[in-house]
């Protein structure tokens, strides 16, 4: 008898733990008002960057990684494909393996795509498309886009050129173009010269003397600029598709005893407008800087927060651009300017 009072007892006082054990662990999972604490799950995004080939590049990656920091909700895969295409494909596979919640690629090149962005499409991820556009078989295969209208800033670089030659009284006498291109079949090298292109049709005078693919870097257009002066080729402009590939021209102009400015031996049209290169315009180097904007971090993050809202984001977005010129520019102006 007395036994089975112990042992009733010991059940009684094993339950009561329990519940006492069962009531603290759930306290221990509650804010003040008793409230269960979620723990704050982090986005996880796979960004393939195309490289660091630029000024312009290195603004856009900082840009991106203090937008989609931890602070912000964020947990960033950083991939940088080192201007190479299929470290791009193995980046955006590796992504899908690792079941990020979003994938977002800054495209080195339009074409290309198409397989691997399917890939991503069977695994149910959303793909963001930033800066360069893409040209797949499907519009679905990506969610949406944000970057620059590269055709629009070829066109404002060729209005400045016609206004400018118009004024110095020279707009029926030839012109003598030499083009640096950005990479091959990136948006923005195709758009770019898309717009020289129509200018140089509806411009009887104006003849692209020599192209050069200066891969949007500084040492590849320096190299083919000082080869190219080699020859002993006369030019009036440099229309050259990014500041980087500026900085290199002007380093073989200046070699070649050559100088540059607007009313000077040549002048160089540039892409991008950063901080440098801005510098460079205003002490007259360079004649124009056409606006390209990197900071599309905070636009990137908005996009993914309306699909984490279960909203239907736009398709495209083009961002608003323009052009300085040293006329326009004040040493006040390039230190405010973020890059
Ligand atoms: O796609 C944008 C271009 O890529 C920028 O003009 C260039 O500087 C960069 O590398």
């Amino acid at each position: 008898m007395c036994k089975r009072i112990l042992t009733a007892s010991r059940i009684l006082y094993s339950v009561l733990i329990s519940l006492i054990l069962c009531a603290a662990l759930f306290t221990a999972g509650c804010g003040q008002n008793n409230v269960p604490v979620q723990e704050e799950k982090l986005i996880r995004v796979g960004f393939s960057q195309v490289g660091s080939e630029s000024d312009w590049r290195m603004a856009n990656t900082a840009s991106m990684i203090s937008a989609l920091s931890e602070e912000n909700g964020f947990e960033l895969i950083f991939d940088n494909a080192k201007q190479r295409q299929e470290n791009q494909l193995l980046a955006i596979r590796n992504f899908i393996q690792q079941d990020v919640d979003y994938i977002v690629l800054a495209p080195i090149a339009e074409s290309g795509w198409d397989d691997v962005l399917q890939e991503a499409k069977e695994a149910g991820i959303p793909v963001i498309i930033v800066d360069r556009q893409i040209a797949v078989s499907d519009d679905d295969l990506y969610t949406s886009w944000v970057g620059s209208n590269f055709l629009a800033e070829g066109q404002r670089a060729v209005r400045w050129l016609e206004g400018t030659i118009r004024q110095q009284g020279r707009l029926n006498q030839p012109l003598r173009i030499l083009h640096i291109q950005g990479t091959d079949g990136a948006t923005a090298q195709i758009q770019r010269t898309k717009a020289l292109d129509d200018a140089v049709r509806t411009h009887p005078g104006w003849t692209i003397v020599s192209r050069l693919k200066g891969e949007y870097t500084e040492a590849k257009a320096y190299e083919l600029v000082r080869d190219f002066l080699a020859t002993g080729q006369q030019i009036d402009v440099i229309y050259s598709e990014n500041d980087n590939m500026s900085f290199g021209a002007i380093r073989a102009l200046e070699e070649a005893g050559i100088s540059c400015g607007t009313d000077k031996d040549v002048m160089i049209i540039s892409f991008d407008a950063v901080r440098d290169a801005l510098r460079q315009c205003l002490e007259g180097r360079i004649s124009i800087c056409v606006e390209c904007n990197p900071l599309h971090g905070p636009r990137v993050a908005s996009l993914i927060m309306q699909l984490e809202a279960g909203e239907i984001p736009a398709k495209l977005t083009y961002v608003d651009e323009t052009f300085f010129s040293p006329g326009i520019l004040s040493e006040e102006l390039i230190n405010e300017r973020e890059y």
